[in-house]
């Protein structure tokens, strides 16, 4: 996911680029904050919740992917390259991946400090013989990578469909960062969620058990903690919306009455019905991935799917710098 660092939630501490995207986004018509503001220590331990819920299927879909590919993986990618998983997060799936093609390296990039070191630890110790280098880093820019796997090939891992929570825009400029970050020669495995019916969309986002629901309003409660806010939290519900014509679920928080609140000694009124728009969650269709792989700078080689082809997994290779014609 796209991470921002975990923090205890403190207002003198609050990070300025929070403050700047809450201040704007309630501002702006329509309402909108940065979906990466939603991984506190909170968010983060209510997204781990979310990924076991039954109705949240991309965790468990793309896990039976990687877990029955890793032959054809072995006989695509070889031996000797060096993993650079983006967004590493705790790193469930990435054994699956590490098992599967003997790498000389692994490099978890991720911008919290905090779980880099926790998950390389893990990896190390189930991994004694593979050279484990964390990298704390924002990987929506080109990164110069560590100098000891200068030489190796590269595979970049990018898993969770964590590419939907971007506009297409900015889902292609960060293929293009990862393309750059990587170098000639290198190959891209990716996840990417499936276009399909709402009536299985929409409950993955809005589960029965409301822990969707308390991720999305635990943003209007890291903005009282951090930004000296009264939002009044109860005032609001969570709303979670297909969109159709952009091909992706669309979170939203809806004031259910008129409020006013104060945040960071700035006033702002929403009125009953009016809602902040929290997160989007593309799907992408088979030639929909295609494109977006290909605008970013990858050629798309194979793609799996799960058995209920509800997600699918895309390789890809580095693109010529200039595709013909
Ligand atoms: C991290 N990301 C890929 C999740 C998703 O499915 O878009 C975030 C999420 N939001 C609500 N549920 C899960």
């Amino acid at each position: 996911m796209l991470r921002q660092e975990v923090e205890d939630g403190q207002a003198s501490l609050a990070n300025p680029q929070f403050r700047a995207d809450v201040l704007a986004g309630l501002d702006r018509r329509p309402r909108a904050i940065p979906a990466r503001w939603f991984y506190d220590r909170r968010g983060s331990e209510l997204f781990e919740k979310i990924t076991d819920l039954p109705e949240y299927y991309p965790t468990r879909s793309e896990t039976a992917v990687l877990g029955a590919i890793g032959g054809e993986l072995r006989e695509r990618i070889g031996p000797g390259r060096a993993v650079v998983e983006f967004g590493s997060g705790s790193s469930t799936k990435t054994p699956l991946v590490l098992e599967a093609i003997e790498p000389s390296a692994y490099v978890p990039i991720d911008i919290s400090g905090d779980f880099l070191r926790e998950s390389s630890k893990a990896l190390s110790t189930r991994f004694p013989n593979l050279l484990v280098l964390p990298f704390e880093a924002d990987f929506t820019r080109p990164l110069a990578l560590p100098r000891t796997i200068a030489a190796a090939p590269k595979l970049g891992f990018f898993p969770g469909s964590t590419i939907g929570n971007l506009i297409p825009h900015a889902a292609v400029d960060l293929l293009r960062a990862m393309r750059s970050s990587l170098g000639e020669g290198a190959m891209l495995l990716i996840g990417m969620d499936r276009i399909k019916s709402a009536d299985v969309l929409v409950p993955a986002y809005d589960d029965a058990q409301g822990v969707t629901a308390a991720f999305n309003l635990n943003l209007l409660e890291r903005i009282n903690r951090e930004l000296d806010g009264d939002i009044p939290v109860d005032a609001f519900r969570h709303r979670a919306i297909w969109n159709d014509d952009r091909a992706r679920i669309e979170m939203h928080l809806e004031a259910t009455r008129d409020v006013d609140f104060t945040v960071d000694g700035r006033k702002f009124s929403i009125c009953a019905g009016e809602t902040i728009h929290t997160e989007n969650s593309h799907k992408y269709g088979p030639r929909d991935a295609r494109i977006l792989l290909r605008a970013g700078g990858w050629t798309p080689i194979q793609m799996w799917m799960d058995a209920d082809e509800k997600f699918a997994v895309y390789l890809a290779e580095a693109q010529a710098e200039r595709p013909a014609p």
